[in-house]
């Protein structure tokens, strides 16, 4: 998703652009600019398709030197991904460039041509630039233009604007485009991610929504949403540079797989008392809160949805609580009936996602008892935004597919179902402490599940040839299924449809021949045998089946049919071992397909847009 970097310093800043695009590569993006205002008093800029390394390129060929300057990475939304939709935009002596969409561009357009000015490309943003222009006519100070400017944008921004006529300044405006200040010694920074700027500083004054920011070399100003002069709090970091290297992997993604074992148990840590769930985890007002909860609405998107889908299974059947669970995109737009006492659960790993907080937004309106957010990042808009938090302590996620996010979202959600039976009575306290006792052993079983990675490697090379791929999953595993679906088409860009085992009849079963493996996890639980028989509708067709199965399920390699033992694990956690060789063989089978792992095509880190 689109990156925004902003220096005004003392000295050249070109290279402080340039590493902090670097450091936002990871949210994926497709083209990459930069502009400067020079020490030879003109204002430049070079943009470039494809990765930050063809800028860098570019401009070690013609560097760009001077002390004032805003970079970017987009992720196109209006206008193909080429040089002359990249940002910065021009106009004039105005140089801006912008996360979000603004959604009455058509209209402001037709206006700004009316009155003269020709559009070089097709973003939204560079109406944002002509408009800036006009107003500065009668204005003529940027900040006081930029005021005026936001009142006519509809949408969501995060802005970044200088102006050759005032090089003393840079300024920036928030209203659901995440932006935050870097604080130096004589020089200050801005960006859309407080990564881009580590390098730089470790103190971070964040931009709330509505704000709009003067930032010069040895000031700062910061006005709100009605234009009221504000003091934002100064964060400071001291947890040094975040491990942001490989390591002895070769792809951000396979360290993060490996590192559930240790980010499970920190997720863990504090929240178990010997035999209980630590209620007060969710903050000072949760066992209050919770004791009247009767429903449970849970919105998120993509794997932070396939979490919420495992939690609606756990929070009925362990806690007796009816669940429902959506895609944020589709419950932020619909006409919701809200049961009364629903809890409002949103699910995400950077907290920063545009349609899960619109969602937030709206269920503040629509009478939901209280919200929750699980997020991995404590100092997001939705944490920000929500009565109540559980951070998952994942740590920073790179790799574009998410893995780490999603098991400690899980356990996450486990501890919240666990809280709920017990703040309500429903929860037998012998289940709820068996359940502590496994939560406990869960890292070492994760452990053991990654062990399996050569034998998933081998497997893979099954996959490699192929288009199509089905996985099948019943219960509580069917989201598991989904989650193996997703991330196998996100990286290897080999089709993957999920189903529940038991519609394979209703469908599906009629695309299985032996070009279309079939993969499905079979815990050891109830539904096994019919699972069973699933599979036996597959062998039946030729299907080839990939089975990952607990080692007490009695299933076998046969023809046709690869089996992978699974240590047995108790039931309810299934879902959380059973992700890790599914996790891994989409990386694998990625790996053979020679894809770029970490950044998939198309594909964003944090989709801070609609
Ligand atoms: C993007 C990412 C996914 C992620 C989804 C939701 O699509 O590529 O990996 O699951 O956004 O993000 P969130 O940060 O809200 O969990």
């Amino acid at each position: 998703m689109c990156g925004i970097v902003g220096a005004v310093a003392e000295r050249n800043i070109t290279a402080i652009l340039l590493e902090g695009l670097k450091r936002l590569e990871y949210r994926g993006y497709d083209s990459a600019g930069v502009a400067v205002f020079t020490n030879d008093g003109t204002l430049e800029r070079t943009r470039r398709v494809g990765k930050v390394s063809e800028l860098d390129a570019a401009l070690a060929e013609h560097p760009l030197v001077g002390r004032l300057g805003i970079a970017h990475t987009r992720w196109a939304t209006h206008g193909a991904p080429n040089e002359r939709n990249a940002h910065p935009h021009f106009s004039g002596d105005i140089a801006v460039v912008h996360n979000g969409i603004i959604e009455n561009h058509e209209a402001l357009r037709e206006q700004l041509k009316a009155l003269g000015y020709v559009f070089t490309s097709d973003t939204d943003t560079e109406v944002i630039a002509h408009l800036l222009t006009h107003k500065l006519k009668d204005l003529h100070d940027l900040t006081v233009a930029l005021k005026a400017t936001v009142k006519e944008l509809h949408g969501a921004y995060g802005l970044a604007v200088i102006n050759a006529r005032q090089p003393d300044r840079l300024v920036a405006a928030r209203s659901g485009s995440p932006l935050v200040i870097g604080l130096g010694l004589g020089e200050n920074f801005l960006a859309s991610d407080q990564l881009a700027l580590r390098q730089v500083t470790d103190r971070f004054m964040y931009l709330e929504e509505g704000d709009i920011a003067e930032i010069r070399r040895d000031n700062v100003q910061i006005w709100d949403v009605s234009g009221n002069p504000v003091e934002r709090q100064t964060v400071q970091y001291s947890d040094g540079a975040e491990a942001a290297d490989k390591g002895e992997f070769r792809h951000y993604m396979l360290k993060e797989i490996h590192e559930q074992p240790t980010v499970v148990q920190r997720t863990l840590e504090g929240r178990l008392s010997n035999d209980q769930v630590l209620v007060q985890a969710f903050g000072p007002q949760a066992a209050e809160l919770f004791a009247k909860v009767r429903n449970v609405q849970i919105v998120a998107c993509g794997t932070s949805y396939h979490a919420g889908m495992v939690a609606r299974y756990w929070l009925e059947e362990l806690a007796g609580i009816p669940c429902q669970v959506e895609v944020a995109s589709e419950f932020r737009y619909r006409k919701v009936v809200v049961q009364p006492d629903t809890l409002f659960v949103t699910i995400s790993q950077s907290g920063e996602t545009a349609d899960t907080l619109a969602a937030l937004r709206n269920a503040k309106e629509l009478g939901f008892l209280a919200s929750l957010a699980i997020c991995n990042v404590g100092i997001s808009s939705l944490v920000r935004e929500s009565d109540l938090t559980l951070l998952t302590q994942a740590g920073r996620e790179i790799g574009v597919a998410s893995t780490k996010a999603f098991t400690t979202q899980l356990v996450g959600l486990l501890l919240l179902t666990l809280s709920l039976g017990q703040v309500r009575g429903t929860l037998a306290k012998g289940v709820e402490a068996r359940l502590v006792e496994e939560l406990r052993r869960l890292p070492t079983r994760l452990g053991e599940a990654l062990a399996m990675d050569s034998t998933v490697e081998k497997i893979a090379e099954l996959f490699a040839e192929k288009n199509h791929t089905l996985f099948l999953g019943r219960g509580a595993q069917f989201p598991v299924a989904m989650e193996g679906a997703l991330k196998l088409k996100e990286i290897s860009y080999i089709h993957a449809e999920a189903y529940p085992a038991g519609e394979l009849k209703h469908g599906p079963l009629a695309l299985v021949d032996n070009d279309m493996p079939v993969v499905t996890v079979a815990p050891n639980n109830e539904l096994l045998e019919k699972l069973k028989s699933n599979l036996q509708e597959v062998r039946a067709r030729g299907g080839e089946l990939i089975v990952f199965a607990d080692e007490k399920a009695g299933m076998t390699n046969g023809e046709g049919t690869h089996v992978v033992q699974m240590p047995h694990i108790h039931d309810i956690l299934s879902p959380i071992l059973y992700t890790i060789p599914l996790q891994l063989l989409s990386y694998y089978v990625a790996v053979l397909k020679g894809t770029d792992v970490d950044q998939p095509r198309n594909l964003a880190k944090s989709v801070t847009v609609e």
